[in-house]
């Protein structure tokens, strides 16, 4: 028994160190595939230090969640990249539900002996849990577009919300003097339910991203009130691992979007961007095929690409490393410009070019980038829209001013490739588009880049 106890300490310990040192290496694309194998063996090891808990009388439930767990999160594990913000919403939505599963069973075991802290922090846990369960869901919803994306708001709304929030904590307080007011109980949940649901419906699908980093936030806040529950340091330390990055990730893109945070939650961003959608006027732009493309690339020292989502969607950057392949063969200088909020979440950019076996060393961030562009020959911008978009330095009536944009109008020409005019996420026309030194290339980012690249190698066979 006492080597079991044992067992399960050390397999925790190395399993917490685990988990602290897979954040420190996910900072870096270099350590990145490290961090993730980190994070694996540690919760792998938490999970088998688990099953050696002297409390456990009867394996089959928890064979069958096994299971039951692998059959879900297999297909997880698969999704497309576009795809992944609304799987991790998903990933947030399941494990708040354990953890208000665990916090209600405890309830109904303890009571009416709950000592006011173990209270305390179980009503902190399931409110935390239940309201991140709903709110997972409606975030993956109006990600996958099986939910309006569009704000939904009435008048009064926030005073509603936080009216239903404070009923909860009351009812949690009233737990808290008196646990054996057991009815009080399912009231509390069924509110923060409820409150999950209502707090992302005014929220637009434009902010779903930072919306997911802080309901993740709150998943791992409540995983660490069960920690105090459950008595297990573990869970302490992973729920305030995971409390606080996603914090800090929520507070970065509010920052590289240049929103504050009351913005992106009570803002209803997304009834800015249809109004603004709308008024887009057509003006004439200039536009130019895979061989002038090649040609002006050819003829250039110093190149930057700029991919966004588009690049994603196309799945291009396998044919983007062909082209920096060929440019550099040519002596180019290439590199890669790459916005803090560019695709639909956090190192969306840098894992795809990783994936290609881009070195990291040419993807320089938006403060190293920009001091270039002025010394640039040609920027080339694929499938991104908004994180360019000049608007944002000058017009302050834009949704999107003040945020910070890589100033690839600043280079001597710039070239963008997208299949329309159709605008970004923001909804918000481009005048980047129109100016005097831009070329449209019209084509979905993966064919066109290939025709670039074919262009080139054409051009080098004819050459030798
Ligand atoms: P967007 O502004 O969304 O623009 C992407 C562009 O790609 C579109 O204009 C689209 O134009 C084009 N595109 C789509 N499919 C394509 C294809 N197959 N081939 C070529 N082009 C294609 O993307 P961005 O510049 O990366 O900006 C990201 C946006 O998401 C920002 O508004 C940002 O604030 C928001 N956001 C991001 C995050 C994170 S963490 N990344 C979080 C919250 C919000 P066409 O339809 O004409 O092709």
């Amino acid at each position: 028994m006492i080597i079991g106890q044992h067992f399960i300490e050390v397999t925790y310990l190395i399993a917490t160190a685990l988990f602290i040192l897979s954040l420190k290496w996910l900072s870096s694309p270099v350590t990145a595939r490290r961090g993730v194998w980190a994070g694996e063996i540690g919760m792998a090891l938490a999970i088998i230090g688990t099953l050696f808990y002297k409390g456990i009388v009867d394996y089959k439930w928890i064979g069958i969640a096994l299971v039951l767990g692998v059959i879900i999160g297999v297909p997880l594990g698969n999704v497309a990249m576009t795809a992944v913000p609304q799987r991790t919403a998903l990933s947030h939505a399941f494990g708040a539900l354990c953890v208000t599963l665990v916090g209600t069973a405890e309830f109904y075991l303890r009571t009416p002996d709950v000592p006011k802290f173990t209270m305390s922090v179980l009503s902190l846990e399931v409110i935390l849990g239940s309201l991140t369960f709903t709110g997972s869901l409606m975030a993956a919803g109006k990600l996958q577009e099986v939910l309006p994306q569009r704000p939904i708001t009435y008048k009064g709304q926030n005073f509603v919300n936080l009216g239903m929030l404070a009923v909860a904590i009351v009812i949690a307080v009233l737990l808290v003097l008196d646990p054996s007011r057991t009815a009080l109980y399912p009231a509390m949940i069924v509110i923060s339910l409820l409150f999950g649901v209502m707090m992302i419906i005014p929220i637009g699908g434009a902010d779903m991203p930072t919306v997911i980093s802080l309901l993740n936030s709150y998943a791992g806040l409540s995983a660490a009130a069960m920690g105090f529950v459950l008595e297990s340091k573990l869970l302490i330390v992973a729920g305030a691992l995971d409390g606080a990055s996603g914090f800090i990730l929520s507070v970065n893109m509010s920052k590289a979007m240049n929103r504050s945070f009351s913005n992106v939650l009570f803002g209803a961003f997304g009834q800015v961007q249809a109004a603004a959608a709308t008024a887009q006027e057509a003006r004439p732009v200039r536009s130019a095929s895979a061989e002038e493309a090649a040609a002006i690339l050819s003829a250039a020292n110093r190149v930057v690409i700029v991919p966004g989502y588009g690049m994603a969607v196309a799945q291009a950057q396998h044919r983007v490393r062909e082209l920096y392949d060929a440019l550099t063969k040519r002596g180019v200088d290439v590199k890669f410009g790459i916005h803090p909020v560019a695709g639909r979440m956090p190192g969306h950019m840098n894992v795809l070019l990783a994936e290609a076996d881009i070195p990291y060393d040419k993807l320089l961030d938006m403060d190293e980038a920009n001091p270039d562009f002025p010394q640039t020959d040609v920027a080339l911008i694929i499938g991104a829209n908004d994180v360019t978009n000049p608007a944002a330095r000058s017009d302050v009536s834009s949704p999107i001013y003040g945020m910070p944009i890589l100033d690839v109008d600043k280079a001597r020409t710039v070239m963008v490739i997208k299949r329309s005019m159709n605008p970004g996420f923001a909804g918000i026309d481009n005048p980047l588009y129109y100016l005097d030194n831009t070329l449209m290339l019209f084509g979905d980012a993966k064919a066109f880049v290939g025709n670039i690249v074919k262009e080139l190698s054409g051009a080098s066979a004819a050459h030798g």
